[in-house]
């Protein structure tokens, strides 16, 4: 059986995408993932690739990957993650279903480090929670740390996160939105939770919270700029 390639896609646009990862996708024969990121994969592709886009349930859907795979073992397989496969992303699933072994993880930028880039700020500030289908007391870690990093749905939206904020007596907390990164329809937003509940509704987002004057001030002073970032290569 061929190595599979599990190919880190970045938060989306192919501007933001690693040569290495271009280079793997060239190589598959099938391409396998969230239909976003295949849509991404096709700009790079040669002709008759099969596609196996991510629907229904998580379980079924790598049982028939596993199925296809083992009908045809000298067939490129390419499992295609948004962001960076280290980074909250389904690489812990994977190892239950194929070899660690037989898998090549191509890296890719993170929705969180794109948008830590854009607001001028380290990745060591604070943890990167996911709130991505599941519920986390995302609370308590940032009421340790004052700086926290999270990956969001549609149950866990900015708005919710503001009213959580201002439930629990932070109305002054600092909070900032990446949405849509790196698309044309990118939306960067910086303020206090008030502000950022009067924006709503969101589409796919990223959010970071401070409580920490020194790292409010910095975003605050970042606000003024965010306005010229705009599209993939801002
Ligand atoms: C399953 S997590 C995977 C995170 C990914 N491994 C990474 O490094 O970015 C999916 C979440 O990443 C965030 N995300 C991914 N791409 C994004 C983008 N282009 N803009 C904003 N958020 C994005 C959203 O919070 C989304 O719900």
């Amino acid at each position: 059986m061929k190595n599979i390639y599990v190919i880190g896609m970045g938060p989306g646009h192919p501007d933001y995408l690693l040569p290495a990862a271009k280079q793997a996708l060239k190589q598959c024969d099938l391409l396998a993932g969230g239909s976003r990121l295949i849509e991404t994969g096709e700009n790079f592709l040669t002709e008759n690739v099969k596609k196996f886009p991510l629907k229904g349930q998580l379980k079924a859907w790598c049982h028939q990957l596993q199925d296809k795979i083992q009908q045809d073992p000298e067939m490129q397989t390419g499992i295609l993650l948004s962001g960076d496969p280290g980074c909250h992303s389904l690489v812990p699933v994977l190892h239950r279903y194929f070899d660690p072994n037989a898998l090549i993880l191509v890296p890719g930028i993170s929705s969180i480090q794109l948008f830590l880039s854009h607001l001028q700020l380290p990745w060591t500030n604070g943890p990167v929670i996911s709130l991505h289908g599941r519920r986390h007391q995302w609370m308590d870690v940032l009421r340790h740390h004052l700086f926290i990093n999270l990956l969001t749905d549609s149950g866990s939206s900015p708005d919710m996160l503001a009213q959580q904020l201002l439930d629990n007596g932070y109305p002054d907390a600092v909070m900032a939105v990446g949405e849509n990164l790196s698309y044309n329809n990118q939306r960067l937003l910086i303020g206090t939770p008030e502000e950022i509940l009067q924006q709503a509704p969101y589409q796919m987002n990223v959010v970071v919270i401070s409580l920490d004057p020194g790292i409010q001030q910095q975003l605050q002073h970042r606000k003024m700029a965010l306005h010229t970032l705009a599209g993939p290569a801002g």
